[in-house]
C-alpha cells in the first residue's frame, strides 16, 4: 500500500449483521468502502465483548481490501502474535491499555503488520509524542469506545488538527472513530484526518440484500468529507 492522504472510509462491521459477516463484508467492498474496520472488545478495557483471533480469521478470506483491526483490550501485548496470524493488515492498540506502548508498536511492527496507536477521547496528545516514528496510524477516538451509535465528541477535532500539525511530512494516517456520518465527517477532514471509521452511518437502512443502500451512506460520508 503506497502512502496518501486521500479520504478512506472504514466501515465498521460492528454494526454488520453478526449472523452473515461474510456476505456483509463483500456487500461493503462492493459499495465502495476502502478498508474493513474490525473491532475488538475484551470487556474489560471497554465495557463490550467482540471478537478473538478465530473470528477475525474467518473474516479474512472475506477482505479484498485492507483488513484494519482495532484492539480494544488489556492487556494487549499476548495477543498481538494471534490477531497478525489471524490476518489483519493494520493492528491498532490502545495507548492506555498499557505502560508499554512503545513496547507494544515494537511488537506490532515485529509480526509485519502496520501498527497503530489509539487514544481515548480522555487521552492527551502528548501520550503519543515519543510514539510517532513507530506508528503507521494514529486513531483518535471521537466517542468512548465500546459501543457503535453513540454521539461524535466535538473537542477532538482541535486534538485532530494538533496530531495533523505534529505528523507534517511524515507517512501516518490520522484515523478517526466514532460518531462519523455526513455531518462530521467534513470537521474531522478539515481538521486533517484521512480514514474516517464509521458503522451506524454506513450500515444504517441497509441489508445485505438492500446492499446499494451502504454504497449511498458511504458516498455521502465520502462526499461530505472531501467537500
Ligand atoms: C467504538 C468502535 C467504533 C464503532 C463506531 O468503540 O471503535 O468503531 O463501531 O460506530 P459508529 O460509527 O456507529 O459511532
Ligand atoms: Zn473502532
Amino acid at each position: 500500500m503506497t502512502f496518501d492522504r486521500k479520504i478512506r472510509i472504514a466501515p465498521s462491521i460492528l454494526s454488520a449483521d453478526f449472523a452473515d459477516f461474510g456476505r456483509e463484508i463483500r456487500a461493503i467492498e462492493a459499495e465502495g468502502a476502502d478498508w474493513v474496520h474490525v473491532d475488538v472488545m475484551d470487556g474489560h478495557f471497554v465495557p463490550n465483548l467482540t471478537f478473538g483471533p478465530p473470528a477475525v480469521k474467518a473474516f479474512r478470506p472475506h477482505v479484498t481490501t485492507f483488513m484494519d483491526v482495532h484492539l480494544m483490550i488489556a492487556p494487549v501485548d499476548a495477543y498481538i502474535e494471534a490477531y497478525a496470524e489471524a490476518g489483519a493488515d493494520m493492528i491498532t492498540a490502545h495507548v492506555e491499555a498499557g505502560p508499554h506502548p512503545h513496547r507494544t508498536l515494537q511488537a506490532i511492527r515485529a509480526t509485519g503488520k502496520k501498527a497503530g496507536i489509539a487514544l481515548n477521547p480522555g487521552t492527551p496528545l502528548e501520550a503519543v509524542d515519543y510514539l510517532l516514528d513507530l506508528c503507521d496510524m494514529v486513531l483518535v477516538m471521537t466517542v468512548n469506545p465500546g459501543f457503535g451509535g453513540q454521539k461524535f465528541i466535538h473537542s477532538q477535532i482541535d486534538k485532530i488538527a494538533r496530531l495533523r500539525g505534529m505528523i507534517g511530512d511524515r507517512p501516518i494516517h490520522i484515523q478517526v472513530d466514532g460518531g462519523i456520518d455526513p455531518k462530521t465527517a467534513p470537521l474531522v477532514a478539515k481538521a486533517g484526518a484521512d480514514v474516517l471509521v464509521a458503522g451506524s452511518a454506513v450500515f444504517r437502512g441497509g441489508s445485505v440484500d438492500r446492499q446499494q443502500v451502504y454504497g449511498e451512506n458511504i458516498r455521502a460520508i465520502r462526499a461530505a468529507a472531501t467537500l
